[in-house]
């Protein structure tokens, strides 16, 4: 069976957004893939965090990644910094990184020009952290979604260049993005991606919003003055994006839903999304719900942990050989 892996920011409570680009693929791959799913906690403290609010989220995150249907019993669900071997692997593949190829990504410049009190040198090498988380456990897909392109092909670029510098020992892994709703929008300014961080909260639905107030965003949604139920990313991307959310969370295809509301209003499209969302978000809140606060789910995390561990140690030492780092073995 091949080897599935993919990982999210504890940075703040996943969208609809990372709901849809990711969290959605995942339960649906996870019988056809030896699957690994990450808590990144390490890479949410490239900015600054606070200390509790991150444990919180952490947790948050993992209750949410079993409320979307991640069944430990198949997958291994664990939290990065409870594994040493993902900073190891991380920093030896720093160091085969190039300071310009990691300033060109554009989550660094975007990043970077949000900080006030000097760029952490950490928000620089973030992608050889996720190119370490990648390869580790010898991995072949990574679902994630649009915005994470960029760091794919880099985590490549530095497979390729470890194999052929060193030895040909780690597997070059490929991107999975989903066919719809890779990149959600914002709420208010469609031109803009959803995003978990952004300072205006009617931007984006927290799946840890209340129902209510989730569906009032949708309801107030920026669209365009045309008053046309038709998918147009380029002119029409308010009503496209909530056309790919809409479909996202019914299954139904975007042409079967471009046709039921042929000739309606977007007051009717906008009233119909607010309830398939508040409706989404009940169900999914229930199941968090009985997670959070259960004991179960740090049972669930220290096996993933342990799991994770033993997974990552072989190519961990492969690597570690590889570049001549420590002692020959004893005979
Ligand atoms: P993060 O935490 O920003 O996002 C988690 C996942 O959600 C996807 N995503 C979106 N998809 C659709 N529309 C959006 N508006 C949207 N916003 C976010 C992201 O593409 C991602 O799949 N660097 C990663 C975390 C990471 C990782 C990894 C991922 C660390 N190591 C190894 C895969 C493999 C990140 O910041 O994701």
């Amino acid at each position: 069976m091949e080897t599935l892996f993919s990982g999210i920011q504890p940075s703040g409570i996943p969208t609809l957004g990372n709901y849809i680009g990711a969290l959605k693929q995942f339960s649906e791959v996870q019988d056809d893939y030896n699957c690994f799913f990450c808590i990144v906690d390490q890479h949410a403290i490239t900015v600054p965090q606070d200390r509790l609010k991150l444990r919180e989220r952490t947790r948050q995150l993992a209750a949410i990644y079993l409320a979307s249907g991640i069944d430990p019993e198949k997958s291994t669900l664990f939290i990065q910094s409870e594994v040493p071997a993902h900073v190891q692997a991380g920093w030896m593949l720093t160091t085969i990184s190039s300071v310009g190829e990691l300033e060109r990504m554009t989550q660094f410049k975007d990043k970077s020009q949000k900080q006030t009190e000097g760029i952490p040198a950490g928000l620089l090498t973030y992608p050889p952290l996720m190119a370490a988380d990648i390869v580790l456990y010898n991995t072949n897909i990574v679902p994630v979604g649009e915005d994470q392109k960029q760091h794919l092909e880099l985590t490549r670029n530095l497979v390729d260049r470890f194999n052929s510098r060193y030895n040909d020992i780690l597997i070059k892994p490929e991107v999975r993005m989903p066919k719809i709703g890779g990149r959600v929008m914002s709420l208010q300014d469609p031109t803009k991606k959803m995003s978990k961080s952004d300072d205006n909260a009617k931007n984006f639905i927290s799946l840890l919003d209340n129902p209510n107030t989730a569906a009032k965003k949708i309801r107030s949604a920026v669209t365009d003055s045309d008053g046309i139920i038709k998918y147009d990313k380029d002119n029409k991307p308010g009503i496209s994006n909530l056309l790919s959310i809409y479909s996202s969370l019914t299954d139904e295809s975007i042409a079967d839903l471009e046709v039921r509301y042929e000739g309606e209003g977007y007051g009717k499209f906008k009233g119909d999304l607010a309830e398939v969302v508040k409706q989404f978000l009940t169900d999914f809140q229930e199941r968090y719900e009985s997670y959070y606060h259960s004991e179960k789910l740090d049972d669930i995390l220290d096996l993933g942990r342990d799991k994770a561990i033993k997974a990552s140690a072989r190519t961990l030492e492969k690597m570690e050989r590889a570049m001549g780092l420590g002692r020959k073995r004893r005979k």
